[in-house]
């Protein structure tokens, strides 16, 4: 775990291995933004190095330069907000973090980090340091003996005047937790799925739980026992695969809590489509198709490290989705946890399935509220792009709710409707429920499904992350190639609102 501190120190005193500085982009130069606090010799050598780089300040731009007479770090990184004036003390968190991330994950072979960005109070410190610490992340990959590992970082500081105010220390505290936590759902969804199984993901989490001191509590549903539940959902979608599915629960249950919140994973270990087999190009990334699972446990552990007094009860509904001569086939119909039967369509709409019976056994405890977080449709995608989940509710107070807990996270998210008008497209001739409606509105049905195995009376969001979990594309930001980590901020959030 990367350690995060805040100081107080002047930055160019930091025996750091790089420190790390803003620019802002005025009338499309590049100027060091507020906060520095270097000598004056020092800004005006490293002003001279920005106009001779003809740098903008423009955000994503970071620059790395050596030999800052004065400065005892031997590398200054200087990354850009964008838009503003070398007096300029207030910016967006976002952009905060995202130039701390960019920032850090530009360094190689530095343990030590130093970060002294324009910040005014706890929160922004927060911003820093937690792109700071996201932009650390590295997956270790599965390599040979041969490999040599590069030196990671190891320590942040962030540096403000405020450093010995208590919430600002609480803020250092809180961003190593959660990139800690990020970093757990990322390594989950980054491992290969011949190494990442329900069995393997559950056994992952009873060892992570079991080096946090045993805060949490972990059940852990087999295959039989599934079947004896009457979870007819997960076994149908796990029936094709020789890695039989599971299902996880971790329960955080603090004296004294303040409320109870659900949180409902998708946990497809591989997604090949299962009969209805999956496109090549489609099947690249299916390994991450247990993004809302990870995302799930992570922030289960991260509450309970934190200590915060609220009860936490996360469900990994874990399978794999694979074609076989056991495999569940279109017009199958199985009975779901609560009794309900669905008739099976295209087995690759699989997620909802495992969900159905997920959200039916959140509810069996009676929470304040459920959600659930999962890889779920295509259409998210063609909705809303690679980087902004979709939000659905059965009470759009509750939904307003979770969005503003995404929005304090930074993580990108939009209010999606579940029309009652597209609800008889689940209408069935053989069964209570179809699994899947028409094409144009996927998402949508998607959520209306999910909706049918939620308590009345109990609020509940679907929080779809086709999109958003995973990045095709380059790094940007704090966010890696591969897997982000997404939701991880957003559930914590929430969790943290309950809390008070
Ligand atoms: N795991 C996929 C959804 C997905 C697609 C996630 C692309 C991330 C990137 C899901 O199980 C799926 O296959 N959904 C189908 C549903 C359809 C058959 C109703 C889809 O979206 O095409
Ligand atoms: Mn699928
Ligand atoms: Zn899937």
């Amino acid at each position: 775990m990367t350690t995060v501190n805040v100081s107080d120190r002047p930055a160019h005193d930091l025996k750091a291995d790089a420190l790390v500085l803003a620019t802002v982009e005025t009338a499309g130069k590049a100027a060091l933004a507020a906060g520095h606090g270097l000598p004056r010799g020092a800004a005006t050598h490293v002003a001279a190095q920005l106009a001779a780089l003809q740098a903008t300040g423009s955000a994503e731009e970071v620059l790395t330069i050596a030999g800052v007479p004065g400065v005892a770090a031997a590398r200054v990184v200087l990354t850009g907000l964008g838009k503003g004036t070398s007096r300029t003390t207030s910016f967006d968190h976002e952009v905060l973090r995202r130039a701390a991330g960019a920032a850090v994950r530009s360094l190689k072979n530095a343990a030590r980090v130093a970060l002294a960005l324009p910040t005014t109070g706890a929160e922004s410190v927060a911003a820093v340091a937690e792109g700071a610490a996201l932009g650390a992340y590295r997956y270790a990959g599965v390599r040979g003996p041969s490999a040599k590992a590069g030196k990671g970082v190891t320590a942040i500081t962030v540096l403000t005047s405020d450093a010995r105010l208590k919430p600002v220390k609480a803020a250092a505290t809180r961003a190593a937790v959660l990139a800690d936590a990020k970093a757990y759902a990322r390594d989950l969804v980054n491992t290969p799925p011949n190494k990442l199984f329900p069995q393997s993901f559950a056994d992952s989490v009873k060892a992570r739980n079991t080096a946090a001191s045993a805060k949490v509590t972990v059940k852990v549903l087999d295959e039989v026992a599934l079947e004896k539940g009457g979870f007819g959902g997960i076994v149908g979608v796990g029936q094709g695969s020789v890695n039989p599915p599971r299902m996880v629960t971790l329960t955080w249950n603090p004296p004294k809590a303040k409320g109870s919140v659900a949180l409902v994973g998708k946990g497809i270990t591989f997604d090949s489509g299962g009969l209805n087999l999956k496109p090549a190009t489609g099947m690249l990334t299916m390994k991450s198709d247990m993004a809302g699972a990870a995302a799930v446990a992570a922030t289960v552990f991260a509450a309970a490290e934190l200590g915060l007094p609220v009860k936490v009860t996360g469900y990994l509904c874990l399978a794999e989705n694979m074609p076989s001569g056991t495999a569940q086939r279109p017009s199958d119909v199985v009975t779901m946890r609560n009794g309900t039967t669905v008739e099976i369509l295209d087995t690759d709409a699989e997620g909802r399935m495992v969900l159905g019976d997920g959200i039916c056994l959140a509810g069996e405890g009676n929470p304040d509220a459920i959600v659930d977080i999962a890889t779920l449709t295509g259409a998210q995608m063609v909705a809303l792009g690679a980087r902004v989940a979709g939000i659905m509710a059965n009470d759009d107070a509750f939904r307003d709710r979770v969005r503003a807990a995404a929005d304090v996270a930074g993580e990108a998210s939009w209010p999606m409707p579940l029309p009652t008008d597209l609800r008889s497209q689940l209408d069935s001739g053989v069964a209570d429920l179809a699994h899947k409606g028409e094409r144009w509105g996927g998402m949508l049905t998607a959520g209306l499904f999910l909706q049918e195995f939620v308590t009345e009376g109990t609020p509940w969001a679907h929080v779809d992350i086709a999109g958003p979990s995973y990045n095709d594309g380059s790094a940007w930001g704090y966010t890696p190639k591969g897997a982000t980590g997404y939701g991880v901020g957003t559930l914590l959030s929430l969790v943290e609102d309950y809390a008070g």
